[in-house]
């Protein structure tokens, strides 16, 4: 295969970057939606527990930084063609998984930013504390907050969709479509 048919190296990167701060994100964020604030301070300590959270919100933060970084690779490179080409069919559910993608990518960071800060929470990213964005309102922020755990499923079921893909490719189908994202 030349490089020619593959995603440019620098878009590669940010794939495989976005797949392992989404992996440590959605871990970190599944636990604390599942233990809540009182339940994740009772099992794991005050400590362990502002980690968590801080740890959640810098991954999260990380994602919508890789993702606009990835918008422009994505729109300066060119994308290179399938060959052998998909069927309608695989075209069309593969690129509607990949632009869904995008959009839930785009939007779930800038969810859970504003539901903390609406929440009167701060928003950090390591020790730094970034502007709010917007002024309290509980009521708002539960209502994000609400948002923000649906979204969190949809991205588990898009990537879960999306991984079930590529290895269908690389494993049964045995064209070059994997070979279009790896690294190496
Ligand atoms: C792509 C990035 C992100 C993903 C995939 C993600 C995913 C999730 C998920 C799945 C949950 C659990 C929801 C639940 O079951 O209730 C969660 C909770 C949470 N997220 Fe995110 N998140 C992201 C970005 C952010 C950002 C940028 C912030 C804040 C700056 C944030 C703040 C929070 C907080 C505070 C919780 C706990 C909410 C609760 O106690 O119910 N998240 N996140
Ligand atoms: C084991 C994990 C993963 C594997 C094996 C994998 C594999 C691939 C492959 C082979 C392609 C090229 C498809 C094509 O022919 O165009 C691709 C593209 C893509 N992948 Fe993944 N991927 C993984 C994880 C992820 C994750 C976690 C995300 C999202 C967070 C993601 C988002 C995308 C997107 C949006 C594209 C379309 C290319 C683009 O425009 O950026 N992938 N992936």
């Amino acid at each position: 295969m030349h490089e020619t048919d593959r995603y440019a190296y620098p878009h590669r990167v940010l794939h495989w970057l976005v797949a392992a701060v989404l992996l440590f994100s959605l871990a970190t964020g599944l636990t604390l939606g599942a233990l809540g604030f009182e339940g994740a301070r009772d099992a794991l300590g005050m400590a362990m527990t502002n980690l968590l959270y801080t740890a959640h919100k810098t991954l999260g933060v990380m994602i919508l930084g890789l993702m606009i970084a990835r918008v422009v690779t994505r729109s300066i490179f060119v994308v290179p063609l399938h060959d052998p080409p998909l069927s309608a069919f695989q075209y069309t559910l593969s690129h509607g998984v990949h632009a869904l993608l995008y959009l839930v990518l785009l939007v779930q960071p800038v969810l859970g930013w504003v539901a903390t800060a609406t929440g009167g929470f701060p928003v950090q990213f390591f020790h730094w504390t970034l502007p709010p964005l917007m002024g309290e309102n509980e009521a708002l922020s539960e209502q994000l907050y609400t948002w923000h755990a649906w979204v969190g499923w949809t991205i588990l079921v898009l990537v879960a969709l999306h991984i079930a893909g590529a290895f269908y490719h690389w494993l049964f189908v045995r064209d070059g479509v994997m070979k279009r994202m790896s690294l190496f």
